[in-house]
């Protein structure tokens, strides 16, 4: 698709009303269908997310992660357990999660709570990253601070001396989590200012669908 074919499906797409009645009545087919979109059309990252937590002092903070996987559960990311956003998470479990896909005009919203996936997933995962990316791993102890970038550097080789040839273990300090929402909301950008914001909000197992004004 050349770039003026594309952005004419992009206008098609965006077009499109986002109604109550039009939208998935679950909100993980709903993203998957604007996830797909996004996959397609958008020349930056389209998984990554604003991931926003809080500490014991009720300050929030937020930075940006990839989603690795989408299941019937929930989204799933990968860090570092001895990080910041790894201690918020600890000490309090809420977070939120933001994609913005701007060429589609698109934003979405959820929150939930969030927990760690099982070391045998987090495996699974590490072990599919390019090996510099596990050594990586080892070499950073993500969020701490650091009196350079040599010693960064140097932590590298060190560690892929150390590794070796074979299979680079998961480090304990190192996995995954998911975010099991209760609460989403989807952001169209239309005319005039006067956007859809269709939320889907998690009561008594029931997905209950609504608008709110722009
Ligand atoms: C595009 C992009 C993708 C990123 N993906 C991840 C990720 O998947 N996991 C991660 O731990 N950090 C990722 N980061 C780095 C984080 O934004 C952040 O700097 C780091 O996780 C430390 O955050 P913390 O100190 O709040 O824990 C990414 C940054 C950018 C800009």
């Amino acid at each position: 698709m050349n770039k003026k074919e594309s952005n004419t499906t992009i206008e098609k797409i965006i077009s499109k009303e986002l109604a109550k009645d039009k939208v998935f009545e679950n909100p993980f087919n709903q993203f998957s269908l604007w996830f797909d979109e996004a996959k397609q059309f958008e020349t930056f990252e389209p998984t990554a997310a604003v991931l926003s937590t809080i500490d014991k002092e009720n300050h929030p903070s937020a930075r940006t992660i990839l989603l690795k996987d989408v299941n019937e559960k929930g989204f799933v990311f990968y860090t570092n357990y001895g990080s910041k956003k790894a201690k918020e998470l600890t000490s309090n479990p809420n977070a939120s999660l933001l994609f913005l896909w701007k060429e589609l005009q698109r934003q979405v919203r959820m929150e939930g709570t969030t927990k760690k996936v099982s070391r045998k997933e987090s495996e699974e995962y590490f072990h599919s990253r390019p090996r510099e990316s596990q050594i990586g791993a080892w070499a950073s102890a993500q969020s701490s601070v650091i009196p350079d970038r040599k010693s960064l550097d140097d932590k590298f080789e060190e560690y892929r001396k150390k590794l070796g040839e074979d299979e680079i273990p998961l480090p304990d300090f190192w996995g995954g989590y998911i975010l099991v929402p209760n609460y989403f909301e989807f952001w169209q950008g239309r005319p005039n200012r006067l956007h859809d914001r269709i939320c889907y909000k998690l009561e008594n197992n029931n997905w209950k669908i609504f608008r709110l004004a722009p």
